[in-house]
């Protein structure tokens, strides 16, 4: 009988350390990950769900002289202002109370790096400089098949996720990078992708523990405010 509440449990503490203990990391350690790391790390992030089990994603994973050679042309792209985005975006999409939790994101971000509120150049040169995919030895690429529409990118967003804890578990710090998607001309044509659109970038490797960029605490709306229970 102690069994299965002793794994149920041991299910629930570790399932509040992985989702908990996730953070954003934006500095990291050059230090590659093991392949066999990296295979593990990738066929857990398979398991993901998705709608009737479509699966409609594909992962194109970057290191070594392709990672430093696509961070180049990444930020040439930027510098020329070659912007390409399979999914458009813009500021309108967020409502009053999103722009206020970016903002307290934002000063919390900025303020660790020692960037003030109102300093857009140097805001913006941190932006351009991430393109480097914050030091991190590596970088995946989550592009959406298929039409690669609103419902498709729902499931790769189940994928990234699921991929995010997967590292975790690994113990891979991680960046989501939804920036790195702006370029994705750049990132079809460096790695010879002819198929689907690309939705978001993750860096990720080991975390500089020493960095206070990787101590910005960042809360969550309460759960009446995003939650309701018709009980
Ligand atoms: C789809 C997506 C896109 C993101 N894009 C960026 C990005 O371009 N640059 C960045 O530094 N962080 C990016 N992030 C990380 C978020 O800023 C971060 O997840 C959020 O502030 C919550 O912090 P936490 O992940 O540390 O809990 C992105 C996260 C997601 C899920």
């Amino acid at each position: 009988m102690s069994g299965p509440v002793f794994t149920r449990t041991r299910a629930r503490e570790y399932a509040e350390q992985m989702i908990r203990g996730r953070h954003a990391t934006r500095a990291f350690r050059p230090d590659p990950v093991p392949g066999d790391i990296l295979r593990a790390v990738f066929s857990l992030a398979g398991a993901a769900p998705s709608n009737s089990n479509a699966q409609p994603w594909r992962v194109e994973v970057v290191g070594g002289a392709r990672r430093d050679r696509l961070a180049d042309a990444l930020r040439t792209a930027h510098a020329e202002r070659r912007v390409t985005a399979d999914y458009p975006y813009s500021e309108d999409m967020y409502a009053p109370v999103h722009r206020e939790r970016r903002a307290a994101f934002g000063a919390g971000l900025y303020g660790a790096l020692g960037i003030g509120p109102g300093d857009h150049p140097a805001r913006a040169a941190y932006d351009a400089q991430s393109l480097g995919f914050y030091g991190a030895p590596h970088a995946a690429f989550l592009f959406v098949t298929g039409d690669g529409g609103p419902r498709l990118a729902a499931d790769a967003g189940a994928y990234l996720q699921t991929l995010l804890l997967a590292m975790t578990a690994h113990g891979v710090a991680s960046c989501p990078q939804g920036l790195l998607s702006l370029y994705a001309d750049t990132v079809r044509d460096h790695l010879g992708v002819d198929e689907g659109k690309l939705l978001v970038g993750v860096s990720f490797g080991y975390a500089d523990e020493n960095a206070p960029v990787n101590r910005v605490a960042t809360g969550r709306a309460a759960l009446e405010a995003t939650t309701t229970f018709h009980t």
